[in-house]
């Protein structure tokens, strides 16, 4: 959870969809802006993902809306909006966290395997956009989507989600292009090597982390609440003006290519 950095009320009456909101890094987000005031919707494709967060969230005062939904799924993704605009009566903030991922050599990947991680990361964070356009419209509101620094130099056993998060970095740019003109900001957080979350449990073993926090110009591995403080500085109103930024988050990591996320 995220310190004293931003005033309490920063994100006072703003609602945000935030798609992989359970868990995780994304789930840190949610956590952290209804801890600054936001109204929540999470969704995920597993619904008891939610629950815990929904549960934590209004323990700690906060309002949560929880609405299973796979982000492959447009429909599926249509109805989790129309249902949180029937919940809240509108979104300010989108957040586009769900994602998949699992290490794999390229040359035994299959293409259902690579096409998966496209379909969630790159196609689910268009569906998500598309789905809340008319919303984000009306409320002047924002998109913010999480997106990683592996395809900045090459990953191995990463070819999937490298394709499927450069997909993300185009909508980020296109989309804050095109959608600037309505008074909404797209922009987008690249996490580095955070700890404690799925990505490193899965993708780091053991015995490769001292050696890869060594490489870390500043030291350390991140913490969630870095990219929670990320989240919450861009979706505030002291981000008014950026617009088609990917904030990187890494402490410095890939320019020396450690870009394990
Ligand atoms: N290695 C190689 N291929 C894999 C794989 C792995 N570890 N996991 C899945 N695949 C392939 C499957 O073999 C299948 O391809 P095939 O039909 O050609 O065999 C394809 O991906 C789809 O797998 P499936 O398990 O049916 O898909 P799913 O929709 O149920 O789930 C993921 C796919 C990617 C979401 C899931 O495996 C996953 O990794 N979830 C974790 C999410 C996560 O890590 N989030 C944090 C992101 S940083």
């Amino acid at each position: 959870m995220t310190g004293k950095v931003f005033a309490e009320d920063i994100l006072q009456g703003k609602v945000a969809f935030v798609t992989g909101g359970g868990t995780g890094i994304t789930g840190g987000i949610a956590r952290a802006f209804a801890a600054h005031g936001a109204r929540l919707a999470i969704t995920s494709r597993k619904e008891d993902n939610l629950i815990p967060m929904k549960q934590f969230i209004e323990e700690n005062g906060g309002e949560c809306f929880a609405v299973a939904s796979d982000v492959r799924d447009f429909d599926a993704v249509q109805n989790a909006i129309t249902k949180t605009v029937e919940h809240y009566g509108k979104i300010d903030i989108v957040v586009n966290g769900a994602a998949g991922n699992f290490l794999c050599d390229a040359d035994q990947l299959s293409p259902n395997g690579f096409g998966t991680v496209v379909d969630i990361d790159t196609k689910g964070t268009f569906n998500v956009c598309r789905a809340a356009f008319e919303e984000l419209k009306k409320s002047n509101g924002q998109i913010l989507n999480i997106s990683a620094t592996l395809h900045y130099l090459a990953t191995p056993m990463q070819i999937h989600v490298s394709a499927a998060k450069a997909g993300v970095d185009a909508i980020t740019r296109n989309l804050s292009a095109e959608w600037g003109r309505h008074g909404i900001r797209v922009n987008g957080v690249a996490p580095g090597p955070i700890e404690e979350t799925e990505g490193m449990k899965r993708l780091l073993i053991p015995e490769l982390q001292d050696k890869i926090k060594r490489k870390i110009p500043l030291g350390r591995f991140g913490k969630i609440a870095d990219i929670e403080n990320a989240a919450l500085f861009l979706a505030s109103d002291a981000a008014s003006y950026i617009n088609g930024v990917t904030l990187v988050v890494d402490g410095g990591s890939w320019l020396l290519g450690t870009s394990l996320a």
